[in-house]
């Protein structure tokens, strides 16, 4: 059913010609979706160029007032202040935004939605935020647990790939890799610090706890989905040279025991997840498996040795995080605008 509306619905995405936005279009060429009702939009540096879909070239055009008539459904991955822009002028025309960006993700009156948790928050909104990759990637693990041992803290660190930070950033890791490979110097242009062969912390500002914006990110917006706003979260978010997929070390604390046993059960059933967890071969995800996947890779499922009393497990995901942590989430956002 929702494949269905996506068929007839009329689709404009902004942002097309970048990381996410080309992952859109790989996604739904995958869904069937005919290019008469694709409208490709970027800004005005991209005007004139193309995109091939499903074989044909298709128009980019700059963004303008008119860009959203008659479109039913937007989705939006252009960064926050284009979102600030547009996302009005695209409800004003009638079009429902599925926004990718920061901007609006922890206004009140805007659902903040992994379709696998809370996809009845959607309700009839007119803009839908999608939350931050790193948050969905973490959540998409963390729920199914939740659901049945309600979590009391978690503490996660990230290893986290260029393309959050977008198609320049993900060419600056080849390049950097490339120059150092061959003895070149390396010059920083999109990170602050040399990326290749090296890790830094999320260059994202530092608030005054110490936090950076990426770790906040993934404090407050899990407490909005999971609807809990007191839940004790901690993050370290930390960028890896790795081109498209985070990795997760998840650390959880529950109201009561938990053996590893039941969670990796509970894991091998979930939604939006696929097990990895051969501790006989220590074989488990890395963000190469993740790569192109729809599902996140689980696994390191584990007992916290260090809560004697059987509270605390411990976790290893890697998700793609242009798919699912980006555009996968986005257009399963969009299915269930019609199945609500
Ligand atoms: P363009 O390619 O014309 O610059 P990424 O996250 O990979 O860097 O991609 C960002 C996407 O958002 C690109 O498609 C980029 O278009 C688009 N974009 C960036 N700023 C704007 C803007 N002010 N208006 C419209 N599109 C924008």
């Amino acid at each position: 059913m929702a494949q269905t509306f996506l068929m007839k619905a009329k689709l404009a995405i902004l942002g097309a010609t970048g990381a996410v936005g080309q992952e859109f279009l790989t996604i739904l060429d995958e869904r069937g979706i005919q290019p008469g009702r694709l409208r490709l939009l970027a800004s005005p540096r991209s005007a004139g160029s193309t995109c091939t879909y499903r074989g044909r070239e298709l128009p980019v055009e700059e963004v303008g007032p008119n860009s959203f008539s008659g479109v039913d459904v937007a989705l939006f991955s252009a960064g926050a202040a284009a979102s600030r822009k547009w996302a009005p002028v695209a409800i004003d025309a009638g079009a429902r935004v599925v926004d990718n960006s920061s901007a609006f993700r922890m206004d009140d009156d805007v659902p903040l939605v992994i379709p696998e948790i809370n996809a009845a928050a959607i309700g009839g909104a007119p803009l839908i935020a999608n939350p931050n990759c790193s948050t969905i990637i973490m959540n998409v693990a963390v729920w199914p647990l939740h659901r049945r041992h309600p979590v009391q803290r978690i503490v996660v660190s990230t290893y986290q790939a260029a393309s959050g930070a977008g198609r320049r950033a993900m060419l600056e890791l080849e390049n950097q890799t490339r120059d150092v490979l061959d003895g070149k110097p390396v010059k920083p242009a999109v990170f602050p610090v040399r990326c290749a062969f090296n890790l830094f912390s999320h260059n994202t500002p530092i608030d005054e706890q110490g936090y950076n914006a990426e770790e906040a990110k993934m404090v407050h917006e899990t407490r909005k989905i999971f609807g809990r706003p007191d839940m004790a979260i901690t993050a370290t978010c930390i960028r890896v040279p790795v081109l498209r997929a985070h990795s997760e070390a998840i650390n959880l604390t529950f109201g009561e025991p938990v053996t590893a046993e039941e969670a990796r059960e509970i894991l091998s059933q979930a939604p939006g997840l696929r097990l990895m967890d051969d501790r006989e071969g220590n074989r488990f995800p890395t963000p190469i498996d993740a790569t192109g996947q729809d599902a996140c890779l689980i696994g390191r499922i584990r007992q916290d040795a260090s809560q004697p009393d059987g509270r605390g497990i411990d976790l290893f995901v890697c998700g793609d995080q242009l798919r699912k942590g980006a555009a996968l989430n986005a257009v399963q956002i969009a299915e269930a605008l019609m199945t609500e």
